[in-house]
């Protein structure tokens, strides 16, 4: 028999219950932590005299070979096997399948495994080793987007495009800076994924099914051997939290939000009417009618699969709203949600880097795009301010300036002096330098504005940021 219960029981569980019940279907994916959770533990329990040295050394052993097997392909984690005997068994989960095969492998000692634990501290573990884990292989696709982004940066200091309000061209910008706002983003969410690695990183082993053990366990150091801060302070709550769960989730949401604003505005940039990016053939599809197309459906995959993820982090906030203290069986909800949402998140950010490292921006487009569209309007106005024009109505006069060149057709700075004047006598000849494309870049240099010399700062920040965290 497979089950770790069965003692209490005469009769079977119902099929449909254990279908729908049984986690080992998902679960499996936890077996590394599990036998890492599983050797320390027996080490603890040998040190501390609660079982015999040469038992913890036969469960390590056992432990240690039934990790190379799976590894090597020999051995799978499945719901359904056969005991030596050769009489059928089935697993309810990872946890009951790694004590069932080590007890086959190494006999009595394999039963002494669980003394002073409880399956509910062990998948608290279990899901702890998993989402540290996680954050720090999330964190590694983080810094490599960034990099991919800090390239663009770096290359695009004066490659001129619209900034855009309300999706209206509103001043001018350069790729640099837009990119910059986006490195900011996934910086934050870089650092957001350390926070949680580290508040979650204290050890719930031990703390039993919920009130701690009457064995002399050394949390101290089950803790410290699986490289937590420490032993987690309250025993409920430890069986119990799954905020660590949430927090990487909401955290992982958070990139998928920002995956998705940068996807959008690729769409929207690849459009036959921007035309300001062409993405690689690897990165796009065409179209099994339409001969022409060449869709951006890379970006449009990582959008909608936003939606994944922002519904796994809702699913377990649900899940866990109205659970008493302590375990209750919904928490084996937890899993199913955090594994879908590291995959998916973890490999959108994967496909966003290859993406971008590939792009091509038009720049000539961008550039043309950027004079049109009276992207100059603010600067003119500032022009006139400078001449001693109150602002108020500086604006008023580039106001109707911009009526009237809607309906020529022009760009402010294609008016000759005389019709400039017709308007305020304050214009002189060098609005058309005060007016252009790259004094309107480049004289914005306050802190975070895209002229060059603030971005050189920011680049310089940016890269500082990188260095430090592949030092770390
Ligand atoms: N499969 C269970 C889970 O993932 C393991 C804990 C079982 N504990 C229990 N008291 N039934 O939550």
């Amino acid at each position: 028999m497979a089950q770790l219960w069965g003692g209490r029981f005469t009769g079977g569980t119902s099929e449909l219950f254990k279908k729908l019940g049984d986690s080992i279907y998902f679960d499996r994916r936890l077996w590394r932590e599990d036998i890492e959770g599983s050797i320390v533990h027996a080490k603890m329990l040998g040190r501390q005299g609660i079982i015999s040295e040469e038992d913890a050394g036969k469960i390590i052993e056992g432990l240690s070979s039934i990790r190379e097997d799976i590894e090597s392909g020999r051995l799978e984690v499945a719901p359904d096997g056969f005991d030596r005997d050769g009489e059928r068994v089935h697993y309810e989960d990872v946890h009951s399948f790694m004590e069932a095969v080590l007890t086959e492998r190494i006999g009595e000692a394999g039963k002494r495994l669980h003394t002073g634990r409880s399956r509910n501290d062990q998948v608290a573990l279990d899901m702890r080793l998993f989402v540290r884990r996680s954050c720090s292989e999330v964190g590694g696709s983080l810094l490599e987007l960034l990099g991919v982004i800090l390239d663009i940066m770096e290359k695009n200091t004066n490659t001129y495009m619209p900034g855009f309000t309300h999706l209206q061209k509103a001043q001018p910008v350069t790729l640099a800076h837009h990119f910059g706002a986006y490195f900011e983003m996934f910086r934050r969410d870089a650092e957001r994924l350390r926070d949680c690695r580290r508040r979650l990183n204290y050890s719930p082993l031990g703390s039993g099914a919920l009130a701690g053990t009457t064995y002399p366990l050394d949390r101290a150091y089950t803790a410290s051997e699986l490289g937590f801060e420490g032993p987690t302070r309250n025993s409920m709550d430890s069986v119990s939290d799954r905020d660590y769960c949430i927090e990487f989730l909401s955290d992982l949401a958070m990139v998928m939000m920002h995956l998705s604003r940068l996807s959008e505005e690729l769409i929207i940039w690849n459009s036959n009417e921007y035309r300001f990016v062409e993405m690689d053939d690897a990165y796009s599809t065409g179209s099994s009618i339409m001969p022409q197309k060449k869709n951006p459906d890379v970006a449009e995959l990582i959008r909608g699969k936003t939606g994944r993820v922002y519904g796994a982090l809702i699913s377990l906030l649900t899940t866990m709203k109205g659970i008493p203290l302590a375990y209750d069986k919904d928490m084996q909800e937890d899993k199913e949600p955090v594994f879908d949402a590291i995959d998916t998140a973890d490999g959108c950010i994967r496909l966003m880097s290859g993406m971008l490292a590939t792009i091509r921006f038009r720049k000539d487009v961008m550039e043309a795009s950027a004079t049109r569209g009276f992207t100059n309007a603010t600067d003119a106005a500032d022009y006139l301010v400078v001449k001693g024009v109150p602002f108020r109505d500086a604006h008023g006069i580039i106001g109707r300036i911009v009526l009237y060149c809607i309906e020529k057709g022009i760009g402010i700075e294609e008016m000759s002096l005389e019709e400039f004047k017709d308007f305020s006598p304050f214009f002189e000849e060098d609005v058309y330098e005060a007016i252009s494309l790259k004094t309107c870049v480049e004289k914005r240099n306050t802190t975070g504005a895209p002229g060059m010399a603030a971005m050189q700062e920011e680049i310089k920040a940016c890269r500082a940021f990188l260095a430090a965290d592949s030092k770390a």
